[in-house]
């Protein structure tokens, strides 16, 4: 099936939705108004419901971390064969040629619908401007790309909030336990990949309004290896001298715990060291009910329904939603704050519940 884009335009910017994590995919759902420029696709009359499986080539990070798998199986999911898809995925081995590459691919192969989760923010326009030639749809997920917009329509997680809510817990937390001075290590994710940049900037945020230390920062490439490896070199050369460890997924919270306990040095609640998460997958949750980390920031992976729900507006002609944003919960090991109030990305001051982990493989989404 091939579907093409009127006079190559594609869907522009709708307004903003806002989704709940592991909620049914109505954020697409036909509400959604034409945008008022003529930007919507032409409805194929060669529809999934006449049998011909919907062509979908799909360009994913690599397969780095707990979360990368749990996207990677929803993704595949809800475009498997029973649901009308011929999926073509390719594992980008976190190596952005080979990604462009799989991009080029898939316009060779003349696929109906492109999704890529972008493994660094830029180097785009290019590869999108001869998608957008070939009249084939691009939809990201998860990470953003910011050097073009020659795609139609992102679903995904606004990572500045989540560095911000994690700063902004990390003040309340160690205000309500009395601790003064916080000295800061951070093990950042693959650098240029809009995840590590959002968690970077929206904890240093908090961290420069507060005056905080932070030691150091390197790349940990949110696997455990790096997490470890970043871990053991931080504990050599600033022995003694740190009380919070920032990891920026929880596959280098494990490897940097790993690395702790080797240098004997203690994590987790009322220990040597205060240890911050993000993804919050099964395994971290666990970790925060034990007490060995203190806050998980979720990233919600699940976005392969959302993903297919665009699709199905696309075959009906419907524009769509340009952004479309997980709802993510805030784990905590202690019963100490009910909730954190910060000011978001978009400039709002939102408050949000915290979440006490008390049954890890029932709190878990993945
Ligand atoms: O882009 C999402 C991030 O990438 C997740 O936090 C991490 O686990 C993954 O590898």
């Amino acid at each position: 099936m091939k579907k093409r884009l009127v006079a190559g335009l594609l869907v522009s910017l709708m307004a903003t939705s806002l989704v709940a994590c592991g909620g049914a995919a109505d954020s697409n759902s036909g509400d959604a108004a034409d945008a008022g420029d003529g930007t919507t696709t032409e409805a194929s009359g060669d529809t999934a419901a006449s049998g011909d499986a919907i062509t979908v080539g799909f360009a994913q990070v690599g397969h780095e971390s707990d979360w990368r798998t749990a996207s990677t199986n929803s993704v595949q999911a809800a475009f498997s064969e029973e649901n009308g898809y011929d999926l073509e995925f390719v594992d980008c081995d976190n190596d952005s040629a080979k990604q462009i590459e799989a991009v080029r691919q898939f316009i060779q192969d003349d696929v109906d619908y492109i999704v890529i989760d972008p493994i660094v923010s830029t180097g785009w326009d290019t590869v999108l401007t001869e998608c957008e030639d070939a009249g084939i749809p691009v939809i990201v997920i998860d990470r953003t790309i910011d050097d073009s917009d020659k795609y139609v329509s992102w679903v995904g997680s606004e990572f500045m909030n989540e560095g911000l809510a994690a700063g902004t817990w990390l003040k309340d937390y160690a205000a309500a336990k009395g601790i003064e001075d916080l000295n800061i290590l951070v093990i950042e994710g693959s650098n240029g990949s809009s995840a590590q940049i959002g968690r970077t900037d929206g904890f240093k945020k908090i961290a420069d309004a507060e005056g905080w230390k932070i030691i150091d920062s390197q790349d940990g490439d949110f696997t455990q290896d790096g997490g470890q490896q970043v871990m053991e070199s931080y504990c050599k050369s600033y022995e003694g001298k740190f009380n919070v460890v920032v990891c920026q997924n929880d596959n280098e919270a494990f490897g940097a715990m790993d690395a702790m306990k080797a240098a004997g040095v203690s994590y987790g609640v009322d220990k040597d060291v205060i240890l911050i998460s993000f993804d919050a997958c099964k395994a971290g949750l666990e970790y925060v009910q034990s007490g060995d980390i203190n806050a998980d920031f979720m990233c919600y992976p699940l976005q392969g329904e959302y993903c297919a729900a665009i699709v199905q507006q696309l075959e009906k002609g419907e524009t769509v939603a340009k952004q479309t944003f997980m709802t993510e919960p805030w784990y905590v090991a202690e019963d100490v704050l009910d909730s954190i109030t910060y000011t978001n990305n978009a400039g709002e001051e939102v408050t949000e519940e915290l979440v006490v982990v008390t049954d890890a493989a029932s709190q878990a989404s993945y």
